[in-house]
C-alpha cells in the first residue's frame, strides 16, 4: 500500500502521519514514513533550496525542483519499497504539486498533472488523506518563523486549500478529507477507520 497524506501548511498531517505509522507498526505491519520535498541524500539538498533559498525563484523551477525531487524519490525510495511488500506513508506527494503549483501559483493544472506522471513514472497513491482545515486556523499552527514557502501569504493558501478540495471532488475514490479542526486523539482514530477499509 502507498499512502500519502497532504494538505496546506499547519494542517497537521505531519502528527497524524507519526501517530498512523506508530499504530501500524504496534499491530506487526511494515511500514516507511517518508516525505517529499526531501526524505534523505539528494533529497534534503533539493528541499533545503526549496525552503530557504532567499533569491528569485520562478514558479516553474520551482515545480521542476519539486518533480525532481518526486522522481529521486519514488524511484530510489518508494518503489523499492512497495516491492519488499512496506506500507509507505508518504507526507506529501503529487496532490501537493497540483495545488501549490497549479491553484496556488496558477500554473496549468493540467500540464503539471502531467508532469506529475512523468516524475512518478505513474506510480499512484493507493490512498491519500487530505487535511482540511481554515486558513486561520492552520496559519496559526504555522507560527511566526516561516519558510520560503509558508509565507507566501493568506490569498495563496487559500487558493491551496480550494485546490486539495477540487482534488478530491474530482478523485472520491482515492481521496478522502478529514477535518482537522478536532483533536488529535478523534483525527487518529479517523485515520485508522480509513486505512482499516
Ligand atoms: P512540509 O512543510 O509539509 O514539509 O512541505 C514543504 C513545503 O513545500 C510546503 O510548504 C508545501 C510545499 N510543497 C509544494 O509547494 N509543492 C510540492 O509538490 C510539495 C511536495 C511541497
Amino acid at each position: 500500500m502507498f499512502i500519502t497524506f497532504e494538505g496546506a501548511d499547519g494542517c497537521g498531517k505531519t502528527t497524524q502521519i507519526k501517530l498512523i505509522d506508530e499504530y501500524l507498526r504496534s499491530k506487526g505491519y511494515k511500514t516507511l514514513l517518508t516525505r517529499e520535498p526531501g526524505s534523505k541524500g539528494l533529497g534534503e539538498k533539493i528541499r533545503e533550496i526549496l525552503l530557504n533559498y532567499d533569491g528569485e525563484v520562478s514558479s516553474r523551477c520551482e515545480s521542476f525542483l519539486f518533480l525532481a525531487d518526486r522522481a529521486q524519490h519514488v524511484d530510489c525510495i518508494i518503489k523499492p519499497a512497495l516491492q519488499e511488500g512496506t506500507i509507505v506513508l508518504c507526507d506529501r506527494h503529487t496532490d501537493s504539486t497540483v495545488a501549490y503549483q497549479g491553484y496556488g501559483r496558477g500554473l496549468d493544472i493540467e500540464e503539471i498533472k502531467k508532469l506529475n506522471a512523468l516524475a512518478t513514472g505513474g506510480l499512484k497513491p493507493d490512498l491519500t488523506i487530505v487535511f482540511d482545515v481554515d486558513i486561520e486556523t492552520s496559519q496559526a499552527r504555522v507560527g511566526k518563523n516561516k519558510d520560503r514557502m509558508e509565507s507566501a501569504g493568506i490569498e495563496f493558501f487559500k487558493k491551496v486549500r480550494e485546490g486539495f478540495l477540487e482534488i478530491a471532488k474530482e478523485e472520491p475514490q482515492r481521496v478522502k478529507v478529514i477535518n482537522s479542526s478536532d483533536t488529535i486523539e478523534n483525527i487518529h482514530k479517523k485515520v485508522v477507520e480509513l486505512i482499516g477499509k
